[in-house]
């Protein structure tokens, strides 16, 4: 066997691998952020095997004794990972072997590289969702915080982009809320597809020695091992499902994102943004760019382009493992990266809006947005619902006309569109009173808005509990 051929395989080999081929074969340089998961993994099988009577209780010490000094090397940064030695599984299980000599060797009798990797990103990607969860409720309790206090702020809401009617700005930002509730149930359900045992699937078809698996389950810390050993080894789906639970969440994203760049801008002037979450432009001197939101606006590209990597990369490829698989960490990680410094770039964000209130009360009373109300009022006055959407109509005319919007017409101005108008139709045209009257669960009156906020403290409690 020749230097450059690789020890924990390379005995059937008559030449050095191609020094190309090595490199391009590697995953050391991405999978080895995998390491603890790898080293964890390793010790439930190493005490697993003493239990089935493979490796006696002073070999299983060695093992757990030279990995826990492997972790600290490269936790100190003075491990050397090595190309040639191909992935994070054979670098660590290398080191080992030099470390208690040929102990080391015999860590990995019952196991495969195939059922290790796939439990290692398994593990990997169970602890990252738990902190995407608790990065989600973060978010969550700082849309709750400002919903609270713009309970009672106005501002216009929109449909097509155009002045609609008076919401106001708590229940706007709950509906935010709203979409990362579904974004959580998909990362938890996710976490639970991700949560099982492909260890003691070894290299496809399982393994002659009496392995235990019920007990690496639960050193672990998976809900179950795998059923089927073809299956274990071989599919990405949870990856797949991580990256699709991402998508939307990012997708949702750039939806809040885009608000706040719009809102940002001279021409809604709806909120500011703290300095901190801003950058200048090197030219014009008066700008201040809500980079934050944009950012996160253009993230969401990454992300579908991974979901999109995974699902091409997982497509037709028959049972069980293939080399394929290793393209499946890069999308991966990164995936779990740009979810993660979104989160906290929006979680540290959003309690640090400033809404200008006056600003959105203005936009509110420019453009119409009572006049749902008054044909409601009309309605209520015995009109029917089409005539009154026709006599409304002809007073936005005559408003637009005039440019004064309903709340600024005179009763007698009012009242020439119909005679059913009488003076309690001022009520219905303020702000205030068109929101208060959508007063029932899931509408934009205030007090809504509050007993909203209320249960939704008390959904982001019981995730705790
Ligand atoms: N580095 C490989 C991967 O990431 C580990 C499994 C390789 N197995 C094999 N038989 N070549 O998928």
């Amino acid at each position: 066997m020749s230097d450059n051929t690789n020890q924990q395989w390379g005995g059937r080999f008559n030449e050095p691998t191609d020094a190309f081929v090595a490199r391009f074969t590697a995953s050391v340089e991405f999978d080895q952020r995998m390491y603890l998961q790898d080293i964890r993994g390793s010790i439930a099988h190493a005490k697993m095997l003493t239990k089935a009577g493979v490796l006696t209780e002073d070999e299983r010490d060695d093992i757990i004794r030279g990995l826990g000094e492997i972790r600290i090397e490269i936790e100190r940064g003075e491990f050397e990972w090595s190309v040639a030695l191909e992935d994070v599984h054979m670098n660590i299980e290398a080191a080992l072997t030099k470390k208690i000599g040929i102990t080391g060797k015999k860590l990995h009798t019952g196991r495969s590289r195939n059922d290790q990797v796939a439990t290692d990103i398994r593990l990997y990607l169970r602890d990252e969702v738990d902190l995407i969860l608790e990065e989600i409720t973060r978010l969550q309790q700082g849309l709750l915080g400002v919903a609270e206090r713009e309970a009672d702020t106005i501002m216009p809401g929109f449909t097509h982009l155009q002045t609609a009617q008076p919401v106001t700005f708590g229940h706007h930002l709950l509906a935010w809320f709203e979409m990362l509730s579904r974004d959580y149930g998909r990362f938890v359900d996710c976490r639970e597809r991700t949560n099982i045992m492909p260890l003691g699937a070894a290299a496809l078809a399982g393994t002659t020695y009496p392995i235990e698996r019920d007990m690496t389950c639960e050193l672990l810390g998976f809900s179950a091992p795998a059923e089927n050993s073809l299956d274990a080894v071989s599919d990405r789906d949870f990856a797949i499902e991580f990256c699709a639970a991402s998508s939307i969440l990012l997708m949702h994203m750039t939806r809040m994102s885009e608000e706040l760049v719009l809102w940002t801008s001279a021409q809604f002037n709806f909120i500011n943004l703290p300095d901190r979450f801003c950058t200048g432009s090197s030219i014009m001197p008066q700008k201040k760019n809500p980079d934050v939101p944009e950012l996160v606006r253009g993230k969401s590209g990454r992300v579908y382009g991974h979901l999109m990597s995974l699902l091409t990369l997982m497509k037709s490829q028959p049972l069980a493992y293939n080399k394929d698989n290793q393209e499946d960490k890069e999308p991966l990680f990164d995936a779990i990266d740009t979810v993660k410094g979104c989160l906290r770039a929006f979680a540290d964000m959003i309690p640090a809006l400033e809404p200008k209130k006056e600003s959105m009360r203005e936009a509110a009373l420019r453009g119409f947005s009572t006049a749902t109300d008054l044909a409601d009022y009309l309605v209520r006055k015995g009109v029917a619902f089409r005539d009154a959407h026709e006599i409304v109509g002809k007073s936005v005319a005559y408003g637009i006309e005039q440019n004064k919007d309903l709340g600024e017409m005179t009763l007698d101005e009012l009242a020439q569109f119909s005679d059913v108008i009488t003076a309690d139709v001022f009520d219905v045209l303020t702000l205030e009173g068109s929101v208060a009257a959508r007063d029932h669960i899931g509408g934009t009156a205030p007090n809504q808005v509050r007993a909203a906020v209320a249960r939704g403290e008390k959904k982001l409690a019981e995730r705790q509990a």
